[in-house]
């Protein structure tokens, strides 16, 4: 297979085992210590067994861990911004052994991995959270998830027994090694991904469109993991995105799939992790508009953008597309952003999530210079049906 672009460290990363080898991991796991994890963890879980978190091969050790708090490097200098942790109980932490496997196992009781225990180590929460969040506000939604956790973690690299299995939407999860394949059969050399944890309003399509202008494909790859509770379920926005691409995009140059991960809300540091497991996906352009994964005011609107400064193109792989916010300006009489519009302010078509929500709970459709109709419909059927969660489990 020829590959469009390289994945993050140079070989796509694939931890799952089958057959016979699986089969003799589950029979040894009753007899490995036990270490229970949450859908959090098991969303982490598979997506290092599938590449999609490559280089990772595990839950990061601690120099891993300590150099990509400390500088958004793996040990080895590789860009990583987020840390891919397990946290576990004090009482294990105490007793575990570096040389010893433990069975990673589910609420469910399904045993998902085998984990090599190569460190376990108390960290500093309160740095993890400055660092990586920019603030130890517990009112962040990603730092009340650090503090919700232990502060004692446990790495080492995984072997995948068992997946998640999506409770719906299952057409639309590809592994990276399957999205990689099809864009090469699609003739596809360049792809931009597109990161987006709510519907996507007139200003997303805007500077989808504007990218897909310039590159073969877009692949649209909404998370639908863990987000917080007041965004907008992963159920209805999958019925927002087919009706939108049904009605309003070439068929034979965009890509629907779905990001299993949970929202971290990192902000800048995030934009750079979405975009490293974009290109894994085999994307080689990525868009980051305005407040890219962020959340109330504790990120500068284009912070996102500016920390890609702080690496190398090469060091990088994926090129950024940078979008300034756009909005509909009623005097151009089409979606603009301050680099292509002259006119006032007051021209400018402003409407917060917040109002928006709103609207949309009064059975309000917005209007269609900010959400397709289309659209609106299906997020006031999906709020008046109070659907909540994710599309996993
Ligand atoms: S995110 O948390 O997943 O980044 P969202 O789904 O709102 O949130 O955004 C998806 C992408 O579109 C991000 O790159 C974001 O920066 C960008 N974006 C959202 N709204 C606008 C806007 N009005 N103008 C420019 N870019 C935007």
């Amino acid at each position: 297979m020829s590959e469009t672009i390289k994945p993050h460290g140079g070989a796509l990363i694939n931890r799952l085992v089958a057959g016979e080898k699986r089969q003799q991991l589950l029979d040894a796991a009753p007899t490995l210590r036990k270490i229970t994890i949450n859908t959090w963890t098991i969303s982490d879980l598979d997506l290092i067994a599938i590449g999609a978190f490559s280089p990772l091969t595990g839950f990061l050790e601690e120099p891993d861990y300590n150099s990509v708090v400390e500088r958004m490097r793996l040990a080895d200098g590789t860009v990583w911004s987020i840390p891919i942790t397990l946290p576990i109980e004090e009482a294990v932490f105490e007793q575990l052994k570096i040389g010893e496997q433990v069975a990673l196992t589910g609420e469910d009781g399904v045993v998902y991995a085998i984990l090599d225990v190569r460190s376990v180590y108390k960290v500093d929460q309160r740095r993890e959270a400055v660092q990586v969040f920019k603030t130890d506000d517990q009112e962040h939604p990603g730092v009340q998830k650090l503090f919700s956790r232990s502060p004692f973690y446990l790495g080492g690299p995984v072997q995948v027994l068992n997946r998640p299995k999506p409770a719906k939407f299952e057409a639309y999860y590809f592994d990276p090694a399957e999205t990689r394949k099809r864009f090469v059969q699609n003739g596809w050399k360049t792809v931009v991904g597109f990161q987006t944890r709510n519907p996507v309003h007139r200003a997303h399509e805007y500077i989808q469109k504007t990218a897909l202008e310039i590159v073969d494909a877009l692949f649209l790859n909404p998370l639908v993991g863990e987000t917080k509770s007041d965004d907008i379920s992963a159920d209805v926005r999958m019925k927002s995105y087919l009706v939108l691409l049904e009605n309003y995009y070439p068929k034979q140059r965009t890509f629907l799939g779905v990001f299993p991960a949970a929202m971290r809300y990192a902000g800048p540091r995030e934009a750079i992790f979405h975009a490293m497991v974009r290109k894994n996906y085999g994307c080689t352009h990525f868009i980051v508009g305005r407040d890219h994964a962020g959340v109330g005011d504790y990120y500068g609107t284009y912070e996102a953008q500016e920390i890609f400064k702080n690496f190398k193109p090469e060091e990088l792989g994926i090129t950024p597309l940078f979008f300034e916010h756009s909005f509909f300006c009623t005097k151009c009489g089409n979606m603009a952003t301050s680099k292509t519009c002259p006119h006032d302010k007051n021209h400018h078509m402003h409407l917060s999530g917040t109002k928006v929500r709103g609207m949309l709970r009064e059975g309000i459709c917005p209007p269609a210079e900010f959400t397709r109709p289309e659209v609106a419909k299906i997020l006031i059927e999906g709020m008046s049906e109070g659907v909540a969660g994710g599309v996993q489990g």
